[in-house]
């Protein structure tokens, strides 16, 4: 039986992944900053663990109690929406801890594993947004095209050992707590200098009536990334991310 960690599973896509992989048969290490059993089925075949991708030591205790593992998704993560020139560094700094360098470092804890096995897959979520530049959202982007970037050159050295590395770009999915969980990280907006443009764009993110990514979309993105070793490098999830990534390419 295949075993699948991933990381940030309390809600959203995380969650919907778990579930997906568990109704497919496999072992699923679920984790969480704080464990909850009651957001997923029960299963002999599920494991939920503590892990913040934040800290060192929560990296390493959960890797060892995990054993081992064939597909690492990295999906762990945090929006911010801020004008660039308002962007308080230590916003920067605390998405690009989580976004990115938890991203880094749990791909480096599991990475030895899969390469002396000679097999497995990380998956990296990130987001369509690096397919587009888009206002106000420029610390969230970076955090994730720097991923991008990591993934890609990863990619091409982990070939020679038979492990793969794929990247899935969700669309805007509201019904996930992303939202909710960014809004600590806007900042900006009461100055008139870009008032205006933040109403024009929170207008835009609220509009129902265009194209979403649903989290089962994330969750099929993810499965095709770690079963068909065919998946492209990019994988968009949801009809909104596959609309972008036609019109970029
Ligand atoms: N929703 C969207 O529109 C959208 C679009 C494109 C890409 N994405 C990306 O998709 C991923 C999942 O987002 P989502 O929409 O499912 O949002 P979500 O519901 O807010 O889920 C994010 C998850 O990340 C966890 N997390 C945050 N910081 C963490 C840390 N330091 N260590 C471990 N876990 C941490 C959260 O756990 P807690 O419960 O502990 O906070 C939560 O379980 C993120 O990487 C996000 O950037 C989202």
């Amino acid at each position: 039986m295949q075993t699948v960690l991933i990381t940030g599973c309390s809600s959203g896509f995380g969650r919907e992944i778990a579930r997906y992989f568990l109704a497919h048969d496999w072992s699923v290490v679920a984790t969480m900053r704080t464990p909850r059993a009651d957001v997923l089925p029960p299963s002999e075949r599920l494991r939920i663990l503590a892990l913040d991708v934040t800290n060192p030591n929560s990296i390493r205790e959960a890797v060892e109690a995990a054993g081992p593992i064939d597909v690492l998704v990295n999906n762990a993560g945090v929006g911010a929406a801020s004008p660039a020139e308002l962007t308080p560094l230590s916003t920067v700094r605390e998405v690009f801890e989580t976004n990115t360098f938890g991203t880094i470092a749990m791909t480096q804890a599991v990475l030895p594993q899969l390469r002396q096995r000679g097999a497995g897959v990380v998956v990296n979520v990130t987001s369509s947004v690096t397919l587009r530049a888009l206002p106000l959202l420029a610390a969230y982007r970076a955090s994730k095209a720097a991923v991008n970037a990591f993934t890609e050159s990863m990619a091409l050295e982990l070939e020679q050992f038979g492990v793969r590395a794929r990247l899935v770009l969700p669309g805007r999915a509201p019904d996930t707590r992303f939202g909710e969980n960014a809004s600590t990280n806007m900042h900006g907006f009461e100055h008139e200098a870009y008032e205006d443009l933040g109403k024009k764009v929170f207008a835009q993110f609220a509009d129902t009536s265009s194209q979403i990514t649903y989290a089962e979309d994330v969750a099929k993105a993810v499965w095709r990334a770690a079963t068909d070793p065919s998946a492209p490098m990019h994988i968009p999830a949801g009809a909104d991310a596959e609309a972008w990534a036609a019109a970029a390419r």
